[in-house]
Order: C-alpha cells, then structure tokens, then sequence
C-alpha cells in the first residue's frame, strides 16, 4: 500500500498542501485566487476546494488540483487581461493502491479477492498523473501556464500534440503564452515540458513485458540502472497537461434550469425518486461514495453538469426515451471507485461485464439516441460507457467529450451504436479505444493518448456483419505497448480473436461480412504499434486505409506469441477460409495507400511493406490486398 492513511490528514488542510517532491513531503502556500471570466467571449471556473496532494484520495468536498501547473485564460485581443481557469489533476487508481474493498483501504488485490492486475505498475512509483483544464471561448484566445516546479517554460522547451497543430508560443517571464485560434471544433490539446518526460522501457520483450522503472528503489520493478534489453516503448510527460478549449454550447445542449431538478451539492441521494425530465448539476463538487452510483427515475432523460460541476458518481438510465442526453462542461468523476466495481457485489472490484460499473450506462428503448456533449469523464473503473436493450436500433451522438485519468487496464471509449456520429472526442484509454462494431458508423477527429493493451480501432471479439465505418482524421498523440500480442493484437487497427473462445480462432463465420470499412488520414506521433494485427472472425470485402502516417514504429521483438501474428493467423490456425474480396465480386479486398513510417513510404512496388511496414500479411491472401 502505497502510504496509506498519510493522505487523511492532509486533506483536513485547506490552504496548506502537501506535495511531495522525489518522495520528500514540502509545504507550498496556494493562493485562493479565482479570478474567472464569465463573459460573452470566455467562460473559465473555479473550484474553492482544489486540494493538492499527489499520493492519497481527496476529501469528497474536495477536487483534485494539479500540483504542477496554474493556467490563466485570456482573449487573444486583449491579452493582458488573464483568467483564472481551475487545472483538475487525476493520479494513477486515485490514490487508493490496488484495492478490493471501496470501504477498506487495506483490502489488498493479492490474486485471491480479485486479480491483482489492474494494469498499472510503475505509474505510481514514478509520480504519473494527467491534469487538465477547459473554458469555454467565441475568439481567439492566448493560455497562460506556469509551473510550480521552476522548470523552464520556453518554447524550446515544449511540444504541443498533435504537433499539427504548431499554435504559436512565447515565453513571458516565467509563464508560457500559448495563441490558441477558434475552432468550431473545439481543441483538445496535451502541453509537454521535454524536461519532465518519461520514457517507458520494458524489462522483456514477451507477452506479459512489464515496464521497469530506475526512480523508486521501494517501488515495483525497480531497477539500478537500465541494459539494452529494456527498449523504449513509448515516452510521455509525466506530469500530463491537456487544454479543451470548446465553443460555447447550442441551445440543444443546455436545458432550461426552470424545469430541472436542482441537485443540492455534496452527498447525493434520491436522484431515483425524482419526478423531472432533467436532473441539474450546478457548479459545485457533489459524491456519491465508492459503493454507490446515481440510477436515475425512469422520468429522467436529461443530465446536465454545468460548466464548474465535479461529480464523483457514475450515471445509469432507466429511462425509456428516444431523447436520452448528457451534456455540460463539467466532470464526472470515477474516482471513488475500485477497479471493476461491481455494482452487485457491494462495488468490489470483481469483474463482470455486465455488473461492474460503467460511468454510463442505460437500456435503451427501441429507435432511441443518446446525445453526449462537453463532457469530461475522469477516472473510469471500467468500460467507460456501455447501453442494453435493443442495441440495433440505438444511437449516439457525440461530441466535444472527453476522458481523461484513465489509468487502469480496462477503460475503453464510449461504444458506437448503428447510425452514430462520434467527433471532436479526446480518449485517454486503457483498452479499446475506437469501437466498430456496428454499421453506419461515422468517427471523425478523435485525439488519442493510448497506454499499454488493446488497439486504437478494435472490431474484433465477435464474429460480426459490418457495413459503411469511417474513421477518419486520427491523431494518436500517444502509446506505450508493452507488447504486440495475439490473439489480442495490440495495433492501430486489430481484430481480437473470438471473445467466448481465445485460443481458437477456427471459429469464424463466413456468412458474415465486413465491408466499406475505411481508416482515413490517421497520424500517429512517436513510437507507435503496427499498423494492422487481424484475426478475422467473418469475410473482410473491402477494408481501406488511406493516408495513414506513424512516426516510428514499435520494435519487432515486441511482436510475440504467434509466428506472423499481425494480420490474418487464421490459415496457421486451421482457420475457416475467411476471404479477402472473394465472396463480394468486385470489391478490393485489403488496400493500404499513402502508407508512410517515418519519411518512407510503404509499398509494394518497394518491397518494403513487410520490413519497414510491419505488415505481415499472410501469403495465402496474395492477390486480394495490396499497398500502393
Ligand atoms: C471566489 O472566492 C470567493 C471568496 O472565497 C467566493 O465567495 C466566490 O464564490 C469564489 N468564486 C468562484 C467562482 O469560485
Ligand atoms: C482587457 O482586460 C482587462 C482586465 O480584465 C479589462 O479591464 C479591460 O477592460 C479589457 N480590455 C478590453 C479592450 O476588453
Ligand atoms: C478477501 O476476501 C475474504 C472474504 O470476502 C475476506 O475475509 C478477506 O478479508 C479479504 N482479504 C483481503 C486482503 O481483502
Ligand atoms: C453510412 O453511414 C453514415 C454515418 O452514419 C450515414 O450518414 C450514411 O447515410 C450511411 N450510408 C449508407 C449508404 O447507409
Ligand atoms: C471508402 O472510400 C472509398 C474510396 O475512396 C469510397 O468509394 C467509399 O465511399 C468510402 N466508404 C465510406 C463508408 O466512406
Ligand atoms: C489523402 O490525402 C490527400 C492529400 O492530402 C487528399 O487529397 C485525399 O483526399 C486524402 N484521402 C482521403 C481518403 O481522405
């Protein structure tokens, strides 16, 4: 347990905090400043109980607030003039260790109560966390950051991802001045100091690799000094500073305060007796406790979280609308829970697919669509979003949403049911963080900050008939693969074998069908997965990638456990002769263009497709795919 009980006291302190520096508790003042914008032009907030501390949870009255950076918000016009804007911090399980009980803070995960892995290790022991701040601006606008760290905050010392983006950048005594330009779009940015990033090594190259760490002697895996053995998997800040800075909402996504049900802050209860449609989170930090979570009255259909709301809960619908919303600037917050938490086992961290909490969660009614903008999601348990019901006819629209602090292993990005529209989304995921398994699906402008397993796009698990998908303008701004494993690829774009029997794959069904599947203008910054890690569960007639550019590929020895694993095993497998193009005459099969790792393109034509491409395609499909 990682000091255990030290965190109590320190959240008795308002204005005093703790903040440890190399292990070493230091006092630091934090000044009461709130000085927020709540103009026609920008809107930032505060939170009067921001509270400091890097190690343990907060209070439940409290927000976690980062320990590192202060941002201030002004006009682009006007930049003198500078605001606050409230930095939200997230740290690796809460603070809480590897926990079993949301009630004892000393019930250990020790691979009897519940498995030990929750997919983090080293994070904690090496000081990992993920601030970020959101406002609300019409214009141009310039954000102001400084550090507490006395780190150099000049240009040449910053890279903002994805580095399309090449905002402008200058330095003001010790604050670091960002020009963010308007976007209909929002932006959703990370802001990295190269003095304060952390390369993630691996101690081997197999399976179940483990990241080593040489910071922590008393911390897991420590090791004195690193050999040529451990490779470089991936490199990130390792205190994370991500921007939002959105437009000001459309009348759709702000309900009338009139009509709703005000929720009073702090502990909150009865949200199932409510008899309103729409249920009101006003700023102001709210909490549930780690053994519960808000099922909302069958009347509610609406969940709003203004701009300033923090709310440690996770939301279930029982609503059965065609009109289901949630929308808001403010925060849901996973934080209090366990990982897995199961909602039918008193929140212990007992995995279930169907009881373990979702932050979202609903039985959707036949025709019926969930609309999600503006929000923030912290700190998810689990698969961070997940509808029952008559899933066929159920639909999502989502925008401007975000998630962030997802440290632990299973936290997927939200599902996209037939008929949706998913943009503008930013995902710090632990698992499959682009779900295809539904047709008429359209997925545009996601930013990514992948950690260690699963892919960025996933369609496998099932065997599936999908139609009409476009990803399309990806940024993956970061990865850090601890393998490449089958039969659960760890690539851009994979297809995990068969959910209900993973060590066959001789169970695919070619009646079904994956066609007008396309991948589109995807960028990928740093060391990054193979392309492609396939285990076909039906027929792929047409499957595109066009544009598609990485950086540096991850290492081969990473790639273990079947021989050529990273696209089609199933022929080594005994598979079932699952077709490329062949059972849909005139359809391309498999086609990559404009492939490029590093400044090389990858093609056929160059032969270097299989060494510098990493696409190990296996040579029964000749003839139905091609790299050009
Ligand atoms: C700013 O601080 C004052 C004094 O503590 C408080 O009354 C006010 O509500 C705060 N405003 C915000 C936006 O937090
Ligand atoms: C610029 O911001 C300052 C500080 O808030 C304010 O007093 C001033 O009126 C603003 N000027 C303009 C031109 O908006
Ligand atoms: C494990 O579970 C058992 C039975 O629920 C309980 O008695 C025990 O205290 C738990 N151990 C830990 C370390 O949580
Ligand atoms: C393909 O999916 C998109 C996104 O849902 C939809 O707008 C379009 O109508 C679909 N095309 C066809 C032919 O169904
Ligand atoms: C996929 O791309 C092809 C080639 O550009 C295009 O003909 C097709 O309409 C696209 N399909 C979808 C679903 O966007
Ligand atoms: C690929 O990039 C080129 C050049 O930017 C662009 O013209 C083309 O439309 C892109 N292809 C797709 C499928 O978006």
């Amino acid at each position: 347990m990682h000091l255990a009980g030290f965190g109590r006291a320190v959240g008795l302190l308002s204005v005093l905090s703790i903040t440890p520096v190399h292990g070493h508790p230091s006092l630091i003042w934090r000044q009461a400043v709130n000085r927020t914008a709540d103009s026609a032009e920008l809107k930032t907030w505060w939170h009067n109980t921001g509270e400091i501390n890097t190690r343990t949870p907060v209070k439940n009255e409290n927000v976690r607030q980062s320990h590192m950076y202060s941002v201030q918000v002004g006009t682009a016009s006007n930049a003198t003039g500078f605001y606050d804007s409230f930095v939200y911090e997230s740290i690796p399980r809460n603070g809480n260790g590897n926990i079993f009980d949301p009630t004892d803070p000393n019930s250990v995960c020790n691979g009897q109560n519940c498995s030990k892995d929750d997919q983090i290790t080293i994070e904690p022991d090496i000081g990992v966390d993920m601030a970020w701040t959101q406002y609300l601006a019409t214009t141009a606008t310039v954000v102001k950051v400084t550090r507490s760290d006395g780190g150099s905050v000049d240009p040449s010392n910053v890279i903002i991802r994805p580095t399309t983006l090449a905002f402008d950048m200058q330095r003001s005594g010790n604050a670091l001045l960002i020009t963010v330009p308007y976007s209909e779009s929002g932006y959703r940015f990370s802001v990295e100091f190269q003095d304060n990033l952390w390369q993630y090594r691996i101690r081997k190259d197999s399976l179940n690799s483990q990241y080593v760490q040489n910071k922590s002697p008393n911390g897991e895996n420590y090791v004195a000094s690193y050999d040529d053995s451990m490779s470089i998997v991936g490199a990130e800040p390792t205190n994370a500073l991500m921007i939002f800075m959105s437009p000001f909402p459309r009348p759709e996504y702000v309900p009338s305060i009139d009509s709703a049900y005000q929720v009073r802050t702090g502990l909150v209860t009865g949200l199932d007796k409510v008899s309103e449609s729409i249920v009101y989170f006003g700023p102001g930090v709210y909490w549930l406790t780690g053994s519960a979570h808000a099922i909302l009255s069958s009347s509610v259909t609406w969940v709003y979280l203004a701009p300033g709301a923090y709310i440690k809960d996770a939301i279930q619908y029982e609503s059965q609308s065609l009109d289901l919303r949630a929308t808001g600037f403010g925060v849901l917050s996973g934080e209090q829970y366990v990982y897995q938490a199961n909602t039918a086992q008193q929140y212990r961290n007992i995995k279930s697919d169907d009881t373990s909490l979702k932050m979202w969660r609903g039985h959707s009614a036949r025709g019926a669509k969930w609309t999600v903008h503006g929000l923030t999601t912290n700190a998810p348990p689990f698969n961070s979003m997940d509808f029952y019901g008559d899933l066929n006819s159920f639909s999502i629209d989502a925008s401007d949403y975000k998630q962030v602090g997802a440290f632990f292993g299973q936290t997927d990005g939200i599902q996209m049911y037939p008929n949706s529209h998913v943009r503008d989304i930013f995902y710090h995921v632990g698992d499959d963080a682009i779900k295809t398994y539904y047709s008429n699906v359209l997925c545009e402008r996601m930013t990514v900050w992948k950690t260690n397993n699963a892919p960025i796009v996933q369609f496998g698990w099932y065997q599936r008939d999908i139609d009409n998908v476009t990803v399309d303008a990806v940024d993956v701004i970061h990865a850090r693969y601890i393998s490449q494993a089958a039969p659960w690829p760890r690539a851009l774009v994979a297809s995990a074998a068969s959910y209900v029997n993973p060590d066959s794959t001789s169970i695919a069904d070619s009646t079904k069908r994956l066609s007008n599947y396309n991948i589109t203008n995807w960028r990928c910054e740093g060391i990054c997965p193979a392309l492609l890690g396939i285990n076909p569960l039906q027929n792929i007639d047409n499957m595109l990638f066009s544009n598609v550019s990485v950086e540096k590929l991850l290492s081969d020895a990473t790639q273990v456990g079947f021989s050529t694993f990273r696209v089609f095993t199933d022929s080594a497998r005994g598979n079932k002769p699952i077709a490329l193009g062949d059972n849909s005459p005139g359809k391309l099969g498999l086609v990559i263009e404009n492939f490029y790792v590093g400044e090389e393109k990858i093609s056929m034509e160059a032969k270097n497709w299989n060494a510098k491409g990493h696409l190990g395609i296996d040579e029964h499909y000749d003839g139905r795919w091609t790299v050009r």
